[in-house]
């Protein structure tokens, strides 16, 4: 068929022709592990090799996944290295929690993330993007970094969804924390990646004690002070995620969580949703920047649905959502999902040995040549009207699958929605010139030295 149309293709590494040695492969990984790809993880079902680490077996073939992730995931655990890198600082929560706390816990807080549920979340997530566009304004003309921008967006929807009612006194040393926190905690260490034990202190992480025990603190007033509001009168405590938090209770068992686990899933949704849903939005805007095309589109469909109500308006922001959809395609926030085999199985025709690291990359997925038609190229009509429905389930997981799926998704979804159809209605996005965008890979897929824009408002 003629292709009238020339679509975008963003930028993004060539797939090497050949695998790195270990030293190179080491630095590439600490680098950007999006450059270690070969073409035969772009084109194979599946790819095995041996690492310091370990036997390592990369899957991309559909069945394989959903063996992995939800037919045979009893033999499938959390692997060491993810869990360290993405649970320091968060155990017991429910990222990094194993066995029966962790289903306990799921099942305590799935009532909070139905559709229903997240619904309510709405209105705060429109004044969140209503507080970006104010601030936004305030620098007009300037050249700004809406990846910064952005992330202070997706912090002021966890603390409007989290802590309805203010973090009182403490906000600042709570902010603070936070800040520390992520620059740190949530980063990989070169150490973790070389399996040095967790008893060496990491370099990336000294000095961090003061401001994360200011922080442990500063939350565990908030908690304390909202437990006894809850205890005067249950029925008046606001209608937010930590009102959620302290009323759970396992269906099963009747239990409800311990002081310290309301804490660690406190810092998890935060941890595990604000830089996650930020950087889909700021690819989401720089592919936007790109596309003259979708930029229209993307506005129109603004102009005619985000004035009203925020009630239900994700569900009418169809084209902005395919847009998402395509976004966390290209540069999907979370590029490798990991796990480790507690025995052996067998995956896409090869034999698993026990202790196999076994890595699901939605980057290579979502970019492989015998799943996706022109793979590297921008097109949300895949994700509109029928064309939706040829995705297959298991070749698209920006948030997994199995029972170890993002509980945020639906979350994460509505607030992109409404934060990029806010921003688009009062702003037209400009790239800064001269400015070039590289995705790096650092815990998530952000683009290298941020997203210089030029914001024009409109009338
Ligand atoms: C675009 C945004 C997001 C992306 C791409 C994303 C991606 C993911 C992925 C891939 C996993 C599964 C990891 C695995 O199987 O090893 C996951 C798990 C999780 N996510 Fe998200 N996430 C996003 C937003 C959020 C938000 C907003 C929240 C909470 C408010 C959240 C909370 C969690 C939690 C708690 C888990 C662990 C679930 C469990 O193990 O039972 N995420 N996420």
């Amino acid at each position: 068929m003629l292709e009238l149309t020339r679509k975008l293709r963003p930028p993004a590494p060539e797939p090497r022709t050949e695998p790195l040695g270990p030293i190179a492969l080491l630095r590439v990984l600490l680098n950007n592990p999006l450059e270690a790809w070969t073409e035969a993880h772009f084109q194979k079902p599946i790819v095995t090799m041996g690492l310091s680490i370990g036997r390592v077996a990369v899957v991309s073939e559909p069945n394989a996944i959903r063996r992995v992730l939800l037919d045979n995931a009893g033999n499938y655990k959390k692997d060491w290295l993810q869990r360290r890198v993405m649970s320091a600082g968060l155990t017991k929560g429910l990222l990094s929690a194993e066995g029966n706390q962790w289903r306990m816990q799921r099942r305590a807080l799935a009532p909070m993330f139905t559709p229903r549920s997240v619904a309510t979340f709405a209105a705060p997530m429109a004044q969140a993007a209503q507080a970006m566009v104010a601030r936004l304004r305030a620098q007009e003309g300037k050249v700004v970094d809406l990846a910064v921008e952005l992330t202070r967006t997706t912090l002021d929807v966890l603390e409007r969804t989290i802590f309805s009612d203010g973090l009182g006194r403490d906000a600042e040393d709570i902010r603070k924390g936070m800040r520390v926190y992520f620059e740190s905690v949530g980063r990989i260490d070169p150490f973790d990646m070389l399996g040095v034990p967790s008893a060496i202190p990491r370099f990336t992480r000294f000095g961090i004690g003061p401001a994360m025990r200011l922080f442990a603190a500063a939350i565990d007033t908030v908690i304390a002070k909202r437990r006894r509001r809850i205890a005067d009168n249950p029925n008046a405590a606001p209608h937010d995620i930590l009102t959620l938090l302290l009323k759970a209770e396992d269906p099963h068992s009747g239990r409800r969580l311990s002081e310290q686990e309301v804490r660690a899933n406190v810092l998890t949704f935060i941890a595990a949703g604000h830089e996650t849903t930020a950087n889909c939005l700021t690819w989401a805007s720089f592919l936007l920047s790109q596309s003259p095309e979708w930029h229209e589109r993307v506005q129109s469909e603004a102009d005619r649905e985000a004035g009203s109500d925020a009630r239900n308006l994700a569900d009418r922001l169809v084209e902005t959502r395919a847009v998402i959809d395509e976004t966390n395609r290209l540069y999907p926030p979370i590029a490798a999902i990991s796990r480790v085999a507690l025995g052996p199985d067998q995956l896409a025709g090869e034999r698993i040995s026990r202790g196999t690291i076994v890595v699901i990359a939605p980057y290579v997925l979502h970019r492989h040549r015998s799943l996706w038609h022109r793979p590297d190229e921008f097109d949300p009509n895949r994700f509109l009207g029928g064309a939706r429905e040829h995705v297959g389930r298991f070749a698209y997981l920006p948030f997994g699958a199995g029972p170890r799926v993002c509980i945020g998704a639906g979350f994460a979804l509505q607030e992109a929605s409404i934060v990029l159809a806010t921003l688009l209605r009062n702003f037209s996005l400009v790239l800064s010139p001269k400015h070039s965008v590289w995705p790096v890979q650092k815990f998530t897929v952000r683009p290298k030295d941020g997203l210089p824009m030029i914001l024009q408002p409109r009338a």
